[in-house]
Formats: C-alpha cells, sequence, structure tokens
C-alpha cells in the first residue's frame, strides 16, 4: 500500500510550460489514494485550465482570495493547516522568489506561508534562470527554511534550449513524496539529545573567545530528527537560529562547561546522541569581573586552561544500545585527524566537514560531509544544502542502527 493512501496534499501550480505535467502528477497523486486540493496562481491559469484539475481531482480549484460573485473567502490557513504535504509543481523563479521572500500578494504564496507541514518544490525555468544568482539564492533560502527541493532535470526546455531547467517528471515527484510519508515517522519513539552552536568563553564582561559556528548544522539536524518522530533535547550554545519545532525542548548554554553539565544529563537516557556543537578546547583560566582596559598596558598574557571533551565524555559513559555521533572540523589530513578522533571519542560514527572544501563548514547553508561508522566503509557526500545532509546523516545512523541490532 503506498504511504500516500489518505494523506492530505495541497498541489500548487505556478505559470509555466511544465505546468501540463501538473495533470499527471494530479492523476498519479489520486490514484495513490491521496486527497488533493490544487491551488493555482493567477498566472498557472494561461497554461492549464482549473476545469481539467478540479475534473480530476474531484474538488473545485483555488486561486483567488474571494469568489467574486459571492463574496466567499477561501482560508490559506485552513489549507495550511489540513495539508500533510504541500507540493509546489512546477515552480517558476517568480514563485520561489516571493516563497523565500514571504511574499504574500496570492493563494499559493499564502497557503505556503502557513503550511504546518513539509513542503517540496519543483523547479521548471530556462536555464540561464535556473543557474541565476537569485534564483540559486532564493533556492538555498528555502532549502535553509526546510523546503524539500526536487532539482530541474537537463533537457530541451520550452525555448527550445538544451539545458538544466526542466521539471523533475511526475514518477519522480510522487517518489519523493512517499519517500517523506513513509521516512516521516521512523524515529517515533527514538530520544535524541544534540549539542549545537558555539561556546562562548569569557575574559571580562564585554569579551569572549568564541568561533564561528552559527548553529545552522545542528539545527538541521534537530528539526530532521523531530520532523521524522523523535523527540530531540537540543542544548544550543550562542547561535543565531534555534529549531523550533514542537518535539524539540531547546537548552540555551553559554559555555563549555555549562553545555559539559547540560549534555551529561541530557545524553543520559538518550537514544541517540549527535555533537554537532564547536566547543571551544581552551578557557581563560581567570575571568575579569571589571572591564579590561587597554590604557597603561602594552601587551596582554591569557592564560588558558583545557575545558572539557565533551564528546568524550559522552562516549566513555556509552550505554548498551546507544548510538554516539560527533563531527570532525578539519582543515588538514581530515580523513586520518576524524578516524583518530571517532576511536579517542569512543564514538559509533563521526561527520568529517572539511573547510579545505568550499561551501562546507561554518555559517554556510551548505556543507560536504564524508560520514565514518565503526566498522564500516566511509560514506562521501557532494555538496548539499544543510538540510539535506542533516537527511543523509540521519538516515546513515539510522542504517548504522540496524546493522548494529541484526549484529545483536
Ligand atoms: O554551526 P554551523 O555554522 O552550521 O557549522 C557547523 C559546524 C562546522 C560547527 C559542524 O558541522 C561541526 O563540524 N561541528 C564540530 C566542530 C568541532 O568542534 O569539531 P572538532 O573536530 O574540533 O571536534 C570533534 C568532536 O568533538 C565534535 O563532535 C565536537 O562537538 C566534539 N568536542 C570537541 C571539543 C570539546 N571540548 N568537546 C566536544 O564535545
Amino acid at each position: 500500500m503506498s504511504s500516500l493512501k489518505g494523506k492530505h496534499i495541497v498541489l500548487g501550480i505556478t505559470g509555466g510550460i511544465a505546468a501540463y505535467k501538473s495533470a499527471v502528477l494530479l492523476r498519479l497523486l489520486i490514484k495513490k489514494g491521496a486527497e488533493v486540493q490544487v491551488v493555482m496562481t493567477p498566472a498557472a491559469k494561461e497554461f492549464i485550465t482549473p476545469v481539467t484539475l478540479s475534473a480530476l481531482s474531484g474538488k473545485p480549484v483555488v486561486s483567488e482570495f474571494f469568489t467574486a460573485n459571492t463574496g466567499e473567502w477561501h482560508s490559506h490557513v485552513d489549507l495550511g493547516l489540513w495539508a500533510d504535504l504541500m507540493i509546489v509543481a512546477p515552480a517558476t523563479a517568480s514563485t520561489l522568489g516571493k516563497m523565500a521572500n514571504g511574499i504574500a500578494d496570492n493563494m499559493l504564496v499564502t497557503t505556503y506561508l502557513s503550511a504546518k507541514e513539509h513542503v517540496m518544490v519543483a523547479p521548471a525555468m530556462d536555464l540561464d534562470m535556473y543557474a541565476s544568482p537569485s534564483t540559486r539564492r532564493n533556492l538555498a533560502t528555502l532549502a535553509c527554511d526546510g523546503v524539500e527541493i526536487i532539482e530541474a532535470a537537463e533537457g530541451e526546455l520550452a525555448s527550445h534550449l538544451v539545458g538544466k531547467g526542466r521539471m523533475a517528471e511526475p514518477e519522480e515527484i510522487v517518489e519523493r513524496a512517499e519517500k517523506f510519508f513513509s521516512r516521516s515517522e521512523d524515529m517515533k519513539g527514538v530520544k535524541v539529545a544534540i549539542t549545537i552552536g558555539p561556546t562562548y568563553e569569557k575574559i571580562d564582561p564585554v569579551r569572549f573567545i568564541g568561533n564561528y559556528s552559527s548553529g545552522k548544522m545542528g539545527s538541521s539536524l534537530a528539526l530532521e530528527c523531530a520532523e521524522r518522530g523523535a523527540e530531540v533535547t537540543a542544548i544550543c550554545g550562542p547561535v543565531s537560529v534555534y529549531p523550533d519545532h514542537p518535539s524539540v525542548r531547546v537548552i540555551k548554554v553559554e559555555s563549555a562547561e555549562e553545555m559539559c553539565k547540560s549534555a551529561l544529563e541530557d545524553f543520559e537516557g538518550c537514544d541517540i546522541g549527535i555533537l554537532a556543537a564547536a566547543v571551544a578546547d581552551y578557557r581563560p583560566e581567570v575571568f575579569s569581573d571589571h572591564k579590561i582596559k587597554r590604557e597603561g598596558t602594552e601587551e596582554m598574557t591569557i592564560r588558558l586552561v583545557k575545558n572539557p571533551d565533551i564528546a568524550a565524555c559522552v562516549g566513555s559513559r556509552k550505554k548498551e544500545g546507544q548510538t554516539i555521533v560527533g563531527f570532525a572540523l578539519e582543515t588538514d589530513d581530515a580523513a586520518l585527524n576524524a578516524e583518530k578522533k571517532l576511536d579517542r571519542k569512543n564514538l559509533d560514527m563521526i561527520v568529517l566537514n572539511s573547510l579545505a572544501d568550499k561551501g562546507a563548514g561554518f555559517r554556510t547553508d551548505t556543507n560536504k560531509v564524508t560520514i565514518f561508522s565503526r566498522g564500516g566503509r566511509p560514506e562521501e557526500f557532494p555538496l548539499k544544502s544543510k538540510r539535506e545532509v542533516a537527511s543523509d546523516i540521519v538516515d546513515a545512523i539510522l542504517k548504522y542502527r540496524d546493522k548494529q541490532k541484526i549484529q545483536g
């Protein structure tokens, strides 16, 4: 039985030639047992008629905020709450830009902004538009917001030019939707604890030792686990964005010592522990209560002492059935150093990201990782959005746990 059976899907259609494929997509979704509500932008109606789509879906198509002759208001909030999944296919450059920037001037974008559940977009446009910095930026923003991007394919385009910009085939979109629903419960009942972001080590009331971690990688992981049904405790250093989800409990800490105390408590009862934080290895030995003045001092020496290694502490207390996953942020001899950390900290897996790779590591919306598992072969992934990387990491963790269970 398809995982789409009984699911409520909003199919958003925008104004592009590929809109004709949306009729096929709609039919496939209905055949798999989904209930589908079509929402069209005004421009989409130039490419395919609402009559075709309402006949296929068995529901009136929604496009305007009001029905002109009766004044009846169509609630985008209700639609957003009703949907288990929203698919925008085809998604034009214009709609992607509106979605990424919250420009709510049509029913499709307001529905997107009210959507409570997962959203997928299947872009379709000319090759140069698809490759333009503006489209790439909007797609990166959407990916960062948790939207799943079904990348366009290569082929002949409406302009008769050949390149990347064709909407993914309806069969592929349906497959992605089925995969989403079959995965969305695969962490049900699993408890996850995760450290996220940087730590700040105080020098005086105005200064600290810190690092560039934004918390994006860790937050993406927390959200990915929560969306797949896990109960998550996120121990966050001073990050710019905290993971916001009903199943994520956020604990805010500042220093490595505070993070360590919290981690030792919260990793105790977890099934999966993930150490994504960039913890300061050292802290000033002495904290000055007063702002240190520069007058009369040509040089300053701050004596540093070692912070606890949270990953090693957690690793040394690992219990039967627990899986502990660390990260390795390297600049040189990356693979060798990652493997050494895997052993030294008694971890099950380690996710290597190297600052030598463009687009990987701190602050970026993307990352490029290699996952090392105890007793397995390293698995290397291409550059992807941090949200997609989080999904790959979670898949790898679940695979590792299944293997452990089989091996007893
Ligand atoms: O937050 P972003 O801007 O999105 O960037 C993400 C990231 C680059 C911070 C993240 O992907 C990452 O690599 N985090 C780990 C960074 C790090 O401290 O790596 P490390 O190789 O120095 O440490 C190895 C492991 O030990 C890590 O799991 C780390 O969390 C842990 N550790 C390190 C030192 C320490 N005192 N305690 C620890 O728990």
